[in-house]
Parts: C-alpha cells; structure tokens; sequence
C-alpha cells in the first residue's frame, strides 16, 4: 500500500481552534517555530490579537466559534485571501464540565453544550476545511483524549464527545485513504491547562482522579509537550497521536482495560462514595 509522503510544514498553512488555549497557544507557537502559517481561531479576539503579535506576520487571528458553520467558512476564506491555501486543520477547541458530576445531576444546558462544542464543533470545523485541505493534499487532526477509551464516571458528556470524535477520526482516515489527503486523532493525558482546572478544584473529584488514574497515569504533562507530539505527528501524517506515550499500551489492550476498569468502579467502595457525593 502507497503512503502518503511526509508533510513538510514550512510554509504549509495550518488552521488551529481552540488557538487561545493551553494545547492550541502551545502549539500554534510550534508549527510557527516550524515554518507554517498558522490561524488562530477562538472565541474572542483580544487573546487571540495577543497571540498572534507574540507570533508575528506567520499568524492570523480570526474569532469564530466552533458549532457556528457561516463563521467557519468566512475563517477558512479568510486564511485562503491572506496565505493562497489552507493544509491543514486541527480541530482542537474543546469543552468540559465546569465540576465534574453525575448524569442525573448534570445541568442540561452545559450537558449539551459540551457535545454541541466538542462533537458538532470539530465536525462542522472539519466540514468547512475539508474543500481546501482535499485540494492540498494535506491532513486534518482531531484532538480526542484518553477519554475515548476510559470509564467516563461523573464526566459523561466530555467521554462521550471524546469517544463521538476519535470514530469521527477514524471513519474521515477511511474516507481519505488513498487519495494523498491523510487524517489523524490526538489522544491527550492529563495536561497542565485551564480545561482541567474544574476538574481539580473539588477534593472529591481529585480524590476520584487518583484512583481512576493512578500514579504516574494522573500526572499531568506541559501543552508544549503535546505540541511537540502535534507537530511530529502532522509531519508524519500519523493517524493516532497519543501524549504522553505512557497511554499508548493502555490504548492497545482497551478491550481488557475496559472490562477491568469498569469493574473497578462497580465494586470500589471509595469511588462510589465519591460520586454520590458529587451526585448530591
Ligand atoms: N487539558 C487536558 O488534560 C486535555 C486532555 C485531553 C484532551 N484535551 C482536549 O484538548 C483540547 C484543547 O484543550 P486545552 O487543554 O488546551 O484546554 P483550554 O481550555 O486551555 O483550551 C480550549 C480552548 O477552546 C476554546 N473554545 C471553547 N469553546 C469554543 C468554541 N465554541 N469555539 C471556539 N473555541 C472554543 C476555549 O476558548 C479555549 O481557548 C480540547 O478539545 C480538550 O478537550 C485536553
């Protein structure tokens, strides 16, 4: 079978959401170190405006929100005027719970939220990139999490989302093989951002952290070290970035993990407590 050849990126053009944020601003920095073109979307423009002038004529900061398609497209219209092309997308922009709680105790409208961002984000960000990317021959990334692949107690709509994405992942890889335009999922651990913060706050979710990750599994890594897997992993046009590396056996033996997890939490006393407290 022909691989698609390596992905240069000096001189690509590379579309980041979720670009003011801890894994977006870290890496956006990186494929600038790199030579790209990089355009910044988040939220609001005055992170983004601050980050591009740290990052120079390379950066284009362009406020969209993800779940809205008319936005996308005018970001995508707007690199295509400015840089002659867009290579590649990397659908990162995310959102999680504020504190992490139960299904039946989840406020609906944050629920749903979550999935809107996380799930119909990525895909309609996907969606707008596609033409351009397709013409490029380039790649698309979409930043899952080990959440794909773990017991989402008390974080059921962010595992769900994360789960939605890395099928979306791997069913664009499908689509795209063979024909020089490539997709990857990014699987991040724990990393040092303020996403997580919510989730460390609360004593009893920290205490429900450590045993559902325990040791060096709940340690969180730097955002310039996914940042540095991203940008290898763009270069190397791979279908599966997971960082830190420490997950990828995890990963592979998911069927056997699966079970054992999921029994833990149905017989660890500790951890039922702590989610009825947060049920409550
Ligand atoms: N930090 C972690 O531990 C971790 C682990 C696994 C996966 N992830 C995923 O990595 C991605 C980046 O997260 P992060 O850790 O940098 O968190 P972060 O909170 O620092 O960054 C997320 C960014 O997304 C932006 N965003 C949120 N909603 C948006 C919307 N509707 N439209 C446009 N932008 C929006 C936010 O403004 C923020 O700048 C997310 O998808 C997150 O789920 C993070």
């Amino acid at each position: 079978m022909k691989r698609s050849p390596a992905l240069t990126l000096a001189g690509r053009v590379v579309l980041v959401t979720g670009a003011a944020g801890g894994i977006g601003t870290a890496t956006a920095r990186a494929l600038v170190g790199a030579g790209s073109h990089v355009v910044l979307v988040d939220l609001h423009r005055p992170p983004l405006d601050a980050l591009a002038r740290s990052l120079g004529p390379r950066a284009l900061p362009v406020a969209a929100d993800v779940t809205d398609s008319e936005a996308l497209h005018a970001a995508v219209a707007a690199a295509v005027a400015r840089y002659g092309s867009l290579d590649v997308c990397f659908a990162n922009a995310g959102v999680a719970p504020a504190r992490p709680t139960t299904i039946r105790a989840s406020p609906v409208r944050e629920f749903e939220r979550i999935i809107e961002v996380d799930v119909l984000g990525v895909w309609r960000t996907v969606r707008a990139c596609l033409p351009e990317i397709t013409k490029a021959g380039g790649h698309v990334l979409v930043t899952s999490s080990v959440y794909a692949f773990f017991n989402g107690t008390t974080n059921a709509p962010y595992a769900m989302s994360k789960a939605a994405i890395e099928s979306f992942g791997r069913s664009l890889r499908g689509e795209l093989a063979g024909t020089g335009t490539t997709a990857g999922v990014l699987y991040p651990g724990w990393v040092d951002t303020p996403i997580i913060k919510g989730q460390q706050e609360d004593p009893a979710v920290r205490q429900l952290i450590r045993l559902a990750t325990p040791g060096p599994f709940g340690a969180p890594v730097t955002a310039e070290r996914v940042a540095g897997a991203v940008v290898k992993g763009i270069e190397a046009r791979s279908t599966r970035i997971i960082c830190p590396r420490r997950w990828a056996p995890v990963s592979a033996a998911r069927g056997v993990v699966n079970m054992l997890s999921d029994a833990v939490v149905d017989r660890s006393r500790p951890m039922q407590s702590l989610i009825r407290r947060l049920d409550a």
